[in-house]
């Protein structure tokens, strides 16, 4: 079972209320202190991602399953890009909107209530697609490359960081994980020049913060504990997963006769 965009919404509201939780966070994956993230992509992960994207001033990005928006307010501070951000959870919208005014970048961002499989943008109306953790929520995670695809400029730049099963037989990890594919998958959708990169060093900097997420006192903090059950659950299969980055583009603009 996926989870909701209920779930997730008091996820959120949970999270706002503890600075613990995103001290914690922050400081384990060496993201910059400004930095909103909701999942593990770590700061050198991030800076990855940047070049990968390739972006420059005015372009547009879609942070789709953006969370509270933290990577891409991050990466149009950077490049200049604008961003356009998408999550079905309507507390994340609302946070992710608050960050873009604190942070001065309001004018650059749209953030706006959608699905994985169907944001409501433009056909061929951005230039980069970027997903952090979160595609394995889709169902199915096909239609949300293809949805991603289709609001693409031709030569858009696509950019996936998530999990494969080592096994897809191994059922003690959750259906969802264990259908990611992203070298069958990207091509399947009509993506071309795919690489997918597995990341040990990321990985193991996953494992450094869920074991120092239980070794922290959670008191009465509702993010923390929700950490900590994670954790327990995540690191009890954790050899079962492997960390990738996954980059692709649409297909370049056909040259004129
Ligand atoms: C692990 S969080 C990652 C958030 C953000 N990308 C980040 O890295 O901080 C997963 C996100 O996926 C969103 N999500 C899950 N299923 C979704 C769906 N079907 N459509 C849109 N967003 C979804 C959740 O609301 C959540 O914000």
């Amino acid at each position: 079972m996926t989870k909701s965009a209920a779930e997730f919404d008091r996820w959120y509201a949970d999270r706002v209320e503890s600075p613990v939780a995103d001290e914690l966070v922050r400081r384990m994956l060496g993201l910059p202190p400004d930095l909103q993230s909701t999942s593990l992509l770590g700061g050198a992960g991030l800076d990855e991602v940047v070049t990968a994207l390739g972006l420059r001033a005015g372009q547009v990005l879609l942070d789709l399953a953006c969370g509270r928006g933290g990577y891409g307010l991050e990466i149009a501070r950077r490049s200049g890009c604008r961003v356009a951000g998408v999550d079905f959870s309507a507390v994340a919208i609302e946070q992710a909107r608050r960050r873009a005014q604190e942070l001065g970048l309001a004018d650059r961002a749209d953030f706006r209530v959608g699905q994985l499989t169907g944001t409501g943008l433009g056909t061929a109306s951005v230039d980069a697609v970027l997903v952090v953790d979160s595609l394995q929520f889709a169902e199915p995670a096909l239609d949300a490359l293809r949805e991603c695809r289709r609001v693409l400029l031709p030569g858009g730049r696509m950019v996936v960081t998530c999990w494969e099963a080592l096994d897809a037989t191994d059922e003690r990890l959750a259906p969802r994980m264990r259908h990611l594919d992203l070298l069958g998958q990207l091509p399947h959708a009509g993506f071309v020049d795919v690489e997918v990169t597995g990341k040990p060093a990321w990985r193991q900097a996953e494992r450094a913060l869920w074991q120092e997420a239980l070794a922290v006192d959670a008191g009465d903090d509702p993010a923390v504990r929700s950490m900590q059950d994670e954790a327990r659950r995540v690191l009890a299969t954790f050899d079962g997963l492997r960390r990738v980055l996954a980059t692709a583009s649409t297909p370049a603009p056909a040259p004129l006769p």
